[in-house]
């Protein structure tokens, strides 16, 4: 218990780095929570900053997710234990201590914490996402799309035998709530047919 208490808190730290208004502050003078939809995320830090800074944003928070379940992972932790971490490190990305507890929309630290626990139910998912994000120019709602897709796919892909099925399958189902929720600005816009368009820089 005592080694996931560890890790539950360096997942959680981890996970609560600003990468987004860290590389926007530093790299630009740009704090991107100012400015296009608002976001600390990925998509907004391409929308402000650039290509190059959003691939930075994207890597970097991905990694904030893949890497701590891969630590707790090889140090032996298992089953709900590793899917929690996981969990952690995504709440840390939305409700980050160094933001007053805000944060991004957990898409690409949930791509990175899937990747290592799902690698073939995520690159369907991701497949999924560039096909959204590609015809309808919509990252949000390619967003969305994937937020409800990953637990669909965790009850009917393989999985590894350590993790247990219904537990994944809650786990994916409660993230990709708090994804979606974390998205009803851009669900409101994507009705009133005002949300931003993917513009390629
Ligand atoms: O991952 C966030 C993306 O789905 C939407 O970002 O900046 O358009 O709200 P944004």
């Amino acid at each position: 218990m005592f080694k996931f208490i560890f890790f539950a808190v360096l997942a959680y730290f981890l996970g609560s780095i600003p990468t987004g208004v860290i590389i926007g502050k530093k790299m630009k003078g740009i704090d991107i929570r100012e400015h296009g939809s608002k976001n600390s995320g990925a998509t907004n830090a391409y929308r402000v900053l650039g290509a190059r800074y959003g691939v930075m944003v994207l890597a970097a928070d991905a990694a904030k997710g893949f890497f701590p379940v891969m630590f707790a992972d090889l140090a032996g932790i298992e089953g709900t234990l590793l899917i929690l971490v996981g969990l952690i490190t995504i709440m840390g990305h939305s409700l980050s201590i160094f933001l007053k507890f805000k944060g991004g929309k957990g898409v690409a630290t949930s791509l990175g914490v899937f990747l290592y626990l799902v690698p073939q139910i995520m690159l369907v998912t991701i497949g999924v996402f560039v096909i959204v994000a590609y015809f309808s120019k919509y990252v949000s709602l390619a967003s969305v799309t994937c937020a409800a897709l990953l637990p669909i796919l965790t009850l009917i892909m393989p999985i590894r035998e350590s993790l247990i099925r219904v537990e994944l399958f809650i786990m994916t189902f409660l993230i990709g709530a708090f994804v979606i929720y974390r998205h009803r600005t851009n669900i409101s816009r994507l009705m009133n047919g005002n949300e931003n368009k993917f513009k390629f820089k």
